[in-house]
């Protein structure tokens, strides 16, 4: 409230003092700009034409008009901020970081993607280029200060661009950047997005690797079609868990038995390690309501056939979130904002099989249900089970060998898959299928003989 107020003080204070010229104001404030003020993406892109295409095809140009964006915008969060005052406020917030231009416009809730309005070209260059800094010290919440005009915030010192100004900008390099729209607090207090925290928490920001240094590559090149050759342009292509590949061998995984013979009848002990070397932050990260990452082991027969092996319990709190469980079922609230009687719930776990262990982080709605509702949720501390920053994690399985399993090779495989949202919820609000197909991360495999 007080922040909150403070900015509100400092946009009158700058106003008086440069009457005339009411685009200029530090704070991102709703409808204290119009569209007019921002130019589009496509005038950039005669001199610009790579970073182009790479935003392009980068989930920013699609932060509004993406098909789950839109879904969870209008069939979720804008109804119930209608009718709940405590999330009210989210009918503008979502906007304020999928599309940043039409709230800034005042144009709230905006219309559909299918509309096609400038609403849709969610977080654009303009947008970027014109963040000065942050009203907050450790920000979030969209709390960045905007400053539209024909001066663009740059990486460089030495740039001479054509057509615009450019003023070197150390805060755009900087993690605190990106931290203004990646963390985010929901209406009841949880931290409901926490990438940059948990960053900064972490070994790679002690060593000094940034968002920009794993999210913006740099290679040869150049910025600007008439710029100069350099050797280190940094590319906008913003790879994130909507790249297989990006997240293809994001951990590793390996596998260890003890014993390389054994008898029917007899147990296996198993034992298999996950290491996160190289994402920056928890995976799952970002959208952590949705998001789950899970181990798939099981025995493969020398006839073919599969027996899943579920993981050995470790007793934390609230385990059972952490093991895949078909009978569970969760998401309540979506039914209640569409209006279902009598809605009892989905799947939690979707296409997850029973007793694999998933790596989560649940969140909790006011009636203490798990929810993907992110602004809808009160608590989401309850557990927390996902692989921090070079973090290992082992799980152990313990296996009967059936009697009547044929002799002969017996394959164990491990295999680590990572979902956007839970299957289940996919396909009540039927979204396309590619939104919940399970991704491989990583696969593991130990082969022994059973005699
Ligand atoms: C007429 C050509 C032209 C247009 C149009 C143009 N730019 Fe540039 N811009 C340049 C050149 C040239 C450079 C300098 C590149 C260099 O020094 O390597 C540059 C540099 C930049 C830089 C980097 C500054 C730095 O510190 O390195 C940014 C950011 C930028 N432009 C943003 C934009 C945006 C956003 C748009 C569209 C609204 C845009 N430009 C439109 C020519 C253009
Ligand atoms: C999500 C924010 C974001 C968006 C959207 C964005 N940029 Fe950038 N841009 C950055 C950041 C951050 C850097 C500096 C990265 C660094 O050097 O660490 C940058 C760097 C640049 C540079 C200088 C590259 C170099 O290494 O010299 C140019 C030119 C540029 N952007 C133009 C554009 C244009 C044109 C668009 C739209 C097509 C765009 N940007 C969209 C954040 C953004
Ligand atoms: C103005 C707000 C804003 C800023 C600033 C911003 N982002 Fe984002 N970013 C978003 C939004 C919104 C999305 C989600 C797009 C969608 O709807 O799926 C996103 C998506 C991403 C993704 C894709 C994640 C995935 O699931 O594939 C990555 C990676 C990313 N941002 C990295 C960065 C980095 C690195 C920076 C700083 C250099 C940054 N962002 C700055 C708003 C922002
Ligand atoms: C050491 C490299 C590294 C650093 C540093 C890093 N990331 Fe990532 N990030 C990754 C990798 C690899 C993935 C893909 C695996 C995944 O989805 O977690 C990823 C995924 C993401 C995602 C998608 C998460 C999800 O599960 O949907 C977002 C958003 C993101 N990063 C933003 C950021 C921001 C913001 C920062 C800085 C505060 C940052 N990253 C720092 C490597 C890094
Ligand atoms: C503080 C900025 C911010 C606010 C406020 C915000 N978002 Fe996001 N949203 C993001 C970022 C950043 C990501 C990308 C995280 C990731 O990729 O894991 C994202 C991801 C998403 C996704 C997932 C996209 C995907 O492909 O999985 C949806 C859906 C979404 N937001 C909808 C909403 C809705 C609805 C609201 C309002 C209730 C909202 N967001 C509020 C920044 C924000």
């Amino acid at each position: 409230m007080g922040a909150f107020f403070l900015r509100k003080f400092r946009i009158l204070f700058f106003t008086f003092f440069v009457a005339g010229m009411p685009f200029i104001a530090w704070a991102a404030e709703m409808g204290s700009f119009s569209y007019h003020d921002f130019k589009k993406p496509s005038t950039c892109r005669g001199c610009h034409n790579t970073i182009y295409q790479e935003w392009n095809q980068s989930l920013m140009s699609q932060a509004y008009s993406h098909e789950w964006d839109q879904a969870e915008y209008f069939r979720l969060a804008l109804p119930q901020a209608q009718k709940l005052k405590k999330v009210s406020g989210v009918k503008a917030g979502c906007i304020a970081c999928h599309s940043p231009l039409a709230f800034l416009s005042g144009d709230i809730p905006p219309k559909t993607a299918a509309r096609g309005t400038r609403a849709n070209e969610g977080v654009s260059c303009e947008v970027c280029h014109h963040i000065t800094g942050s009203s907050e010290k450790v920000p979030y919440n969209f709390s960045f200060n905007i400053k539209p005009g024909k001066t663009m915030q740059g990486p460089r010192k030495d740039a001479k661009p054509l057509g615009h100004r450019v003023e070197y900008s150390a805060f755009l390099r900087s993690p605190e950047f990106c931290a203004t729209c990646h963390d985010e607090q929901s209406p009841y207090g949880a931290w409901v997005k926490s990438t940059y925290r948990e960053w900064k928490a972490g070994p790679y920001a002690k060593e000094g690797t940034t968002c920009q240094d794993c999210h913006m590559y740099r290679a040869e090149g150049k910025a600007a079609r008439m710029g100069k050759a350099r050797k280190d342009i940094a590319h906008h292509v913003f790879h994130g868990s909507h790249d297989p590949a990006k997240v293809a061998g994001a951990v590793d995984v390996a596998m260890y038995v003890k014993k390389s013979t054994l008898s029917k009848g007899s147990v296996l002990r198993l034992r298999v390690e996950l290491f996160n070397g190289k994402v920056g932050h928890y995976i799952p990260s970002g959208s952590t309501e949705e998001r789950m990452l899970w181990l798939e082991v099981c025995a493969i027969d020398s006839k073919g056939r599969c027996y899943p092996i579920p993981v050995v319990k470790k007793g934390f709190k609230n385990e059972e979130y952490t093991i895949a469980d078909p009978s569970k079922r969760a998401y309540q609230a979506m039914g209640e904002i569409m209006g279902i009687p009598g809605f009892a719930g989905i799947s939690r776990d979707g296409q997850v099989p029973r007793g694999a262990r998933i790596f989560r982080k649940p969140f909790f709605d006011p009636k203490g249900r798990m929810t993907i509702c992110q602004w809808y949720t009160m608590n989401n501390t309850k557990v927390d089970y996902r692989i921090g920053p070079r973090e290992t994690k082992i799980e152990n399985y313990v296996w009967k060998v059936p009697t009547n399993i044929p002799e002969g090779e017996l394959r164990i495989k491990a295999r680590l898959f990572y979902s956007q949202i839970p299957s289940s919820v996919g396909k009540f609000l039927k979204l396309p299928e590619h939104e919940y197909a399970p991704i491989l991360v990583n696969k593991a495999e130990a082969v022994i003989t059973v005699k």
